[in-house]
């Protein structure tokens, strides 16, 4: 039975990758300010989202949730933002369009800025220094100053994150997302690629549906999902002093949410049962995700779900694979199984990001788009043997013409990373490739639909 759950339960369990940080009553001070700010959501978006997720369980949507791995304050500017929203609405509408799904929308933003990291210190040149946690907590230069933890960077996190949110609302439901603009969302470098031309034949296409529905009197006026829609905020709940601060009780249900963003995760490296970051979370209504990485075991797996997820509620616990391209069709299944034999309702979502990262020979962290489409198949055909329902993908990228993942259609060479490779953490699809896999995974999706007779196959009980 579990213990008592407060906002702070979480400050009595073990926790790991968190920051030194060296002045104790300045953090509580900023605690103390950060909880009296406004809230970044509110819980019946929140649970609008659980509802929508609950539908992606049951085989009847698509979960599509993307963006940076770490967002930093040099790169905050509203064409950043607006880029990557549109790369993703362009990836959203080819997955609705090509496997007539609906898809739930969700960006790693407005709030994705504190990062794990494999080592604690980082060592140059005979220098060691605190790693780079994100934005959130310290810099990414290689400086003693840079890298000391300063909490006043949540207060320019926050505010970093209330802007975004802001500009996403805005681009989500005041006309940027009409679908009557479908060809101008296809701008830049990407109308120029073989992607853009695909995404144009679709785009004719979708203008042809709309003329036909307004000819029947459905417009936009009429019918509200045309001219806006819905989108989402996530991140990564790492550092829980911040998270606390901005868990409010929802007053029309008296329940604690987590008003940071409308999704949060438990990422790879602190999933355990006993960690703080499962206490934290299991007290929150906001839908969750978790990581699942190769270490993970089905009988943990159970017992993490069962306390996200006591109630079994279906929307509530997205798991998001990481495994790499080499070992999904070995490690998935077990674990797919176990939670088939619990009857536990979970979202299974794809990160073919986490488990592919490779050094290139010059140095840089890439990743290469034909290990991540293998990892996709892989998720996908795993699903389609045991029966259930690939639900969902969860993508590094970014709107901008970056060189960081290797391959695609544009080719990038080991030799082009060094041109444009600007990520402050891993590295990101560009918007070019991040089509290129929405036009291969809208196939995939349709394929696996049509078989499951557009729904998951195995009864619910
Ligand atoms: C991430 O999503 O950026 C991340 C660190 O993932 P994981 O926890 O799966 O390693
Ligand atoms: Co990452």
């Amino acid at each position: 039975m579990a213990s008592k759950w407060t906002p702070s339960s979480w400050r009595e369990k073990p926790i790991v990758q968190q920051p030194d940080w060296p002045d104790a009553a300045k953090l509580a001070e900023v605690e103390a300010t950060l909880a009296n700010y406004p809230p970044l959501v509110f819980a019946g978006e929140a649970r609008r989202l659980t509802e929508q997720l609950a539908r992606v369980a049951d085989g009847k949507a698509f979960l599509l949730q993307g963006g940076d791995c770490a967002e930093s304050f040099a790169e905050f500017h509203a064409d950043n933002i607006r880029d990557t929203f549109r790369v993703l609405l362009q990836m959203a509408v080819v997955l609705t369009f090509g496997a007539s799904c609906p898809v739930v929308k969700m960006g790693r933003m407005a709030g994705q800025f504190a990062k794990p990291r494999t080592d604690d210190f980082e060592t140059q040149d005979g220098v060691t220094l605190p790693s780079y946690r994100g934005d959130i907590v310290n810099g990414m230069e290689f400086t003693e100053e840079a890298r000391r933890p300063d909490p006043e960077r949540w207060l320019k996190a926050y505010s970093q994150s209330a802007s975004t949110l802001n500009l996403l609302r805005a681009f989500a439901q005041g006309g940027f997302a009409d679908l009557h603009r479908v060809h101008r969302w296809n701008l830049g470098f990407v109308a120029e690629s073989s992607q853009g031309e695909q995404y144009r034949e679709l785009a004719d296409r979708i203008d042809e549906t709309l003329g036909f529905m307004e000819a029947c009197g459905l417009t936009s006026e009429t019918i509200p999902q045309i001219r806006e829609t819905d989108f989402f905020t996530s991140h990564e709940a790492l550092l829980l002093g911040y998270e606390e601060a901005l868990t409010r009780t929802d007053s029309l249900t008296g329940e604690w949410y987590d008003c940071s963003a409308h999704f949060l995760w438990v990422g790879d490296r602190t999933r355990q049962a006993d960690n703080a970051q499962v206490e934290f979370l299991r007290g929150v209504k906001n839908p969750l995700g978790m990581k699942v990485g190769p270490t993970m075991e089905a009988d943990d797996l159970i017992r993490i779900i069962d306390l996200l997820n006591p109630d079994n509620a279906p929307g509530r616990l997205t798991l998001i694979c990481r495994m790499g391209a080499d070992k999904v069709e070995v490690k998935l299944p077990p674990l797919v199984r176990a939670v088939e034999r619990e009857g536990c309702r979970v979202v299974w979502s794809c990160d073919p990001m986490h488990g592919n990262t490779v050094a290139s020979s010059s140095g840089y962290k890439t990743r290469h788009v034909d290990r991540i489409l293998e990892e996709v198949r892989g998720f996908f055909a795993v699903h389609q043997g045991e029966g259930t329902y690939a639900g969902g993908v969860h993508f590094e990228m970014t709107g901008q013409d970056v060189t960081e993942c290797m391959g695609g259609a544009q080719a990038i060479t080991e030799h082009a990373l060094a041109d444009r490779y600007h990520t402050h953490c891993d590295p990101r699809l560009n918007a070019s490739q991040a089509l290129e896999l929405a036009f291969v995974i809208s196939d995939m999706l349709k394929d696996a639909r049509q078989q499951n007779g557009g729904s998951r196959i195995r009864a619910v009980s």
